[in-house]
């Protein structure tokens, strides 16, 4: 995705930051105080995939992908006490059409106030100004109204539904499909 990705990302009054293999437990908490929110839709938010052990695994495997050039992965935090507010990450599927997929998820008392619209037009600007990126999208459950809100606050299109195996316990077997080929920029405030 990046030859060099950056360590940190400009966002105003949070850290986005590439995860260190200390932020285990600090993942773990703020996954486990969001299973409720996480568990329909992450196939991961599972007893085992959120022990500290298992989210360990996930930073080593995730930088391992990052140095291949295969994926890129930020955690959100609180700059005041360091909490994981959440994560999101730039995936290339290998699509021969140069796009890459933006995933994210937030921390259920950190949703609401707009903090991963903010999120993912920095993380989709990155993204764009990347040798060989033609688009950017994001796919979520055909019935994901609250993910599908972000890329449509965005100004994704939205180009159609197509058929996926579930994976996630609220997954049906379609999910939506947003594109962005041009940079959001700034964002103007929300009404
Ligand atoms: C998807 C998910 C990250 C969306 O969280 P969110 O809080 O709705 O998204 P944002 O942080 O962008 O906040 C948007 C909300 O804040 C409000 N808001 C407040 N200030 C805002 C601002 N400056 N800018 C944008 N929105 C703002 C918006 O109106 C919106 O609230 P509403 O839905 O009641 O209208 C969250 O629901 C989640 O983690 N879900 C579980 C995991 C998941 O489904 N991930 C995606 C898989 S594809």
């Amino acid at each position: 995705v990046h030859p060099r990705p950056p360590e940190r990302l400009p966002l105003d009054g949070v850290i986005l930051r590439r995860y260190r293999a200390d932020d285990a437990p600090a993942l773990a908490t703020a996954c486990r105080a969001s299973r409720a929110e996480l568990e329909p839709w992450m196939a991961w938010a599972t007893d085992e995939g959120l022990t500290e052990a298992a989210l360990a695994a996930f930073i080593a495997e995730t930088t391992a992908r990052t140095a291949a050039g295969h994926e890129v992965v930020y955690g959100l935090f609180d700059p005041a006490d360091g909490t994981c507010l959440g994560g999101c990450g730039l995936h290339h599927r290998g699509d021969a059409q140069g796009h890459v997929e933006i995933g994210y998820w937030l921390r259920s008392d950190a949703t609401g106030r707009g903090l991963m619209t903010r999120t993912v037009a920095v993380l989709c600007d990155l993204a764009l100004g990347l040798d060989g990126v033609t688009g950017v999208e994001v796919r979520c459950d055909a019935t994901n109204t609250s993910s599908a809100a972000v890329p449509r606050r965005l100004g994704f299109t939205f180009t159609g539904l197509v058929a996926r195996e579930p994976t996630a316990p609220a997954d049906t077997d379609h999910e939506m499909v947003w594109l962005r080929t041009g940079p959001v920029g700034a964002l103007s405030p929300h009404p």
